[in-house]
């Protein structure tokens, strides 16, 4: 049976870990949905890992529609989310809901974009208007020439709170769930408990609803630098299979990420 952001939201209220991974072809999607993970991401990480940019800018909206569409093919249990790319959300709202609306009808169940505050309004009007929205704070790649770099976010006390906040206005705006980035665990903690809506963590530790990684990362199989959040699941498991497999189990059984990757 499909899983659903009902279905989702359920797990995480009831204290079952949701396992996420990004893929992107219909080959990858259909073995980690035969592995159990719950959530499918076509991120535009995509960028980086299969065209070989150095961030994740370049993306097209094509792109993502092309991949979600592969993905989708593919997968027949998991809910698949689709990335919003740079530069086709920041619109009129019109131009935004038709950008989402291309994703949706390439086979996601839900779009993800990032930012906090300056999104809130766009989330609603998306939310209102039939399209979920996963949303995305902490270290926003996206904004990676504003931020200085890929660092960790949310450190001073200050940011900490910023960033508590714009959780909790995100769900106020709609967002049924929300990805959380290299940010300190404990921040990470009291943003789970303060909202209802699934916390996906990557480098926030390992009190939030769910994890996803880059599924390249996590395989080994992308030449560049890896961050500390990354733990390499080919050395323990040996088969591609079965790194998927030990990712959702340690994920289930909160032992991914443990101390090392978080921050
Ligand atoms: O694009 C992506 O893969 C992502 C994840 C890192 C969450 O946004």
């Amino acid at each position: 049976m499909r899983i659903t952001l009902n279905t989702l939201q359920k797990m995480a209220q009831e204290g079952n870990r949701i396992s996420m991974l990004t893929c992107y072809d219909a080959s990858f999607a259909a073995l980690l949905d035969a592995a159990g993970v719950e959530t499918l991401l076509i991120g535009d990480s995509l960028g980086m890992v299969l065209q070989g940019h150095d961030s994740t800018l370049p993306v097209t909206l094509r792109d993502v529609v092309y991949h979600t569409a592969c993905v989708a093919r593919g997968a027949k249990r998991a809910f698949i989310i689709g990335d919003m790319p740079f530069g086709t959300f920041q619109l009129t709202p019109e131009d935004t809901f038709r950008n989402a609306a291309e994703i949706m009808a390439a086979g996601a169940h839900m779009v993800k974009l990032e930012g906090g505050q300056p999104m809130l309004q766009t989330i609603e009007y998306l939310t209102t208007r039939g399209i979920p929205v996963c949303g995305h704070i902490g270290l926003t790649p996206q904004s990676v020439n504003q931020l200085g770099g890929y660092r960790v976010q949310g450190k001073e006390e200050n940011d900490a709170r910023r960033l508590l906040e714009e959780a909790k206005s995100l769900e106020q705006a709609g967002a049924g769930m929300m990805v959380l980035e290299a940010i300190p665990a404990a921040l990470a903690r009291d943003i789970t408990a303060a909202v209802r809506a699934p916390t996906i963590g990557i480098g926030a530790g390992v009190d939030c609803h769910g994890q996803v990684l880059v599924l390249h990362d996590m395989l080994d199989i992308y030449p560049g630098k890896k961050a500390k959040f990354v733990k390499n699941y080919m050395r323990a498991a040996g088969t591609v299979q079965g790194a998927v497999e030990l990712f959702v189990k340690e994920v289930k059984a909160k032992t991914f990420p443990g101390p090392e990757h978080s921050f």
